[in-house]
């Protein structure tokens, strides 16, 4: 708790994203990740892969967008960075830990940027619309949460098509750059399973509101929050699907 609170004190980002509660949800996410460095990291590695098989996959090496970088635990920068001419990370937040790696490559910016209503800031849009290769990173399940919590914190319950319509217009935003000359890689987290210990399930929770995915290219569990995180006798699991190739998946 302490270290999330100081986490949000020193973490930069505009006051509006900060009012909004993405400083509050960046540190919450890099807390639990350094309590579950161990759970997270197979999830974490077979991430990068997927995304460094997109990258070599890749004809065009102009430039790469990471929508979603945080803080670059399932980016492979590095790989980014030597593959292409320019890097354009893009969160509502960018910790300390992950400004300190990017200032390591001329070749990477960072991109501040509010996408749960799309891709349309106009900086960002020509970012994107010149990119060879675009990476959704583990964001999408992310994008409903805070402007759900915001409805919440008001007393008052968030619209109910609300988390639908931003995973649809995430979405929708993929298909419309892969319909460029772009190639789109999308990772995320669909379902949620709460497990006891003799691994039944004792609850789910579908992260995409009722969006359909297609059939995924690669699926594997992800741990987010072993025995112990969550109270000693249930540990949460999240479902990845991952698409190296966004436009072939949507054919
Ligand atoms: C689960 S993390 C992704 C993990 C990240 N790729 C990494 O390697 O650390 C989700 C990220 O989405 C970002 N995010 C959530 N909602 C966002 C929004 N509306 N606009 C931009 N970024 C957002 C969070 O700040 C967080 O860094």
């Amino acid at each position: 708790m302490l270290f999330e609170w100081a986490l949000s004190l020193v973490n930069p980002a505009p006051l509006r994203l900060r009012r909004l509660g993405y400083v509050r949800q960046s540190g919450r996410l890099h807390a639990r990740s350094r309590r579950c460095r161990a759970a997270w990291a197979p999830h974490l590695t077979r991430a990068r892969g997927v995304i460094i098989a997109a990258a070599e996959a890749t004809a065009g090496r102009g430039s790469v967008v990471v929508l979603g970088s945080g803080l670059l635990d399932d980016v492979p920068l590095k790989a980014l960075a030597d593959l292409f001419d320019r890097v354009s990370l893009v969160d509502a937040v960018h910790p300390w830990p992950a400004r300190l790696t990017a200032r390591r490559h001329r070749n990477v910016a960072l991109v501040t940027a509010e996408i749960s209503a799309g891709l349309g800031d106009p900086g960002l849009a020509e970012v994107c619309a010149s990119a060879d290769l675009i990476v959704s990173a583990n964001l999408l399940s992310q994008l409903p949460i805070v402007p759900i919590e915001a409805h919440e914190a008001r007393g008052r319950e968030a619209p109910p098509q609300l988390g639908t319509q931003i995973v649809e217009t995430h979405l929708a935003a993929l298909d419309r750059l892969a319909s460029g000359t772009a190639r789109v890689c999308l990772v995320t987290d669909i379902v949620q399973r709460v497990e006891d210990r003799a691994g039944r399930v004792t609850d789910s929770l579908d992260l995409m509101f009722g969006v359909a995915l297609p059939p995924p290219v690669q699926v594997w569990d992800w741990e987010i929050a072993p025995f112990g995180e969550i109270g000693r006798c249930h540990r949460l699991i999240h479902q990845i699907h991952a698409y190296p190739d966004w436009r072939a998946a949507r054919a």
